[in-house]
């Protein structure tokens, strides 16, 4: 049979090892007789799996305790509205736009208050994070918001501006756990888990304690950060079965070594595709060099006629969801964690032999 490499940006591959382990426990969990689905979230066996999966996410990330760590549903698109709920507050915030993903998040802010653009790429095609110096930080801002991987364009912050007290508060859905952060230096970092962390239905939180006061008084309970805080991230019943499969990524992670170790990998597999794609003309990626991204890698064909016979040749290969997204279109190859280096090298050998077929 061949072997099937899926470069899908979301949901995407999982470990395969994580993928086993949920198979063998899917009917019996430690002797509960029950699977993870049908245990009540206030159950023993249940709180002991949140309770683990937190522990090893805070391990992961080296989470400061004056962080709270919620586990939430509605992804990170209701996460757009959840943070000005919770810090605006009749104030205004900053926003800068690198890709398709922050310029979403500033059109659903700005039902919430004073949305302020303060540096955007998006006359320059989105290739770029533009330079920390350019941007027109407001002081008094109550949070700045950033996408620090740009799932479709393929941007990725390599650094952090200093904001001053003003909170940093950062999409990381596609690139969290893929490389180590300063947590201390954000004042929210949040998450979808569909890339690097799970199944879809999850949404990871990291919030400051001293940001928890903050929210308007119409804030709904379960979007409420406090609230949730307050109840383990149980006002509502959590995404169980997504937690559980985020606790066992978590555990799979630890055993490579953690995100150090994780990282080296991401950039061996990243520098393959990427030294070969800049090795011809035959392929194209047009994102500055520093701010490529390590997890999502758009290029196009030169000649875009032959997009329709790359992608029948590549999923011959077993090389599957290779399709750029609808907005840029080309290619994207989405390399996350789960990604074995064997799968890039298997898509640069096709990359090759497409070339010289075409
Ligand atoms: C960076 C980024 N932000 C937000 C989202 C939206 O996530 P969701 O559809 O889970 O709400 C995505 C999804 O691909 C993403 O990549």
């Amino acid at each position: 049979m061949t072997t099937i490499y899926n470069f899908s940006a979301g949901p995407a591959v999982l470990p395969k090892p994580v993928l086993e382990r949920a198979q063998a426990e899917m009917l019996d969990w430690h002797g509960s007789g029950m699977s993870v689905m049908e245990m009540s979230h206030r159950g023993k066996e249940f709180t002991s799996i949140l309770a683990k999966t937190e522990a090893d996410l805070r391990k992961l990330l080296d989470v400061p305790n004056n962080y709270k760590v919620l586990f939430l549903q509605g992804g990170a698109i209701a996460e757009n509205a959840i943070i000005p709920m919770n810090l605006l507050n009749g104030g205004a915030a900053d926003y800068v736009v690198t890709g398709s993903w922050s310029k979403r998040s500033v059109e659903d802010a700005n039902a919430y208050g004073k949305i302020n653009v303060v540096a955007s790429s998006e006359a320059d095609g989105f290739t770029h994070v533009p330079a920390f110096s350019t941007w027109k930080l407001n002081k008094d801002a109550a949070y700045l918001h950033i996408c620090t991987n740009e799932t479709i364009n393929g941007v990725e912050f390599d650094g952090l501006p200093d904001a001053g007290d003003v909170p940093i508060v950062a999409d990381m859905s596609s690139h969290i756990l893929s490389r180590p952060i300063d947590v201390s230096k954000y004042g929210v970092i949040y998450g979808g888990a569909q890339k690097n962390i799970g199944p879809a239905g999850l949404c990871i939180v990291i919030v400051r304690e001293d940001l928890l006061d903050r929210a308007s008084p119409l804030t709904p309970a379960v979007f409420n950060w406090k609230t949730q805080s307050e109840n383990q991230s149980m006002i509502n019943t959590p995404p169980t079965y997504g937690i559980y499969i985020a606790g066992l990524v978590f555990e799979w992670l630890l055993e490579q070594g953690g995100v150090s170790a994780i990282e080296q990998v991401n950039i061996q597999k990243a520098n393959l595709l990427y030294d070969y794609i800049d090795s011809t003309d035959f392929y194209i990626n047009n994102i500055a060099l520093h701010n490529r991204s390590r997890m999502n890698i758009p290029f196009f064909l030169a000649d875009e006629s032959l997009n329709d016979a790359f992608l029948k040749g590549a999923e011959a290969k077993g090389l599957l969801q290779l399709k750029g997204h609808r907005m840029v279109g080309g290619m994207r190859a989405s390399i996350y964690n789960a990604m074995p280096i064997e799968g890039v090298q298997a898509l640069v050998s096709y990359m090759q032999e497409f070339e010289k077929a075409h």
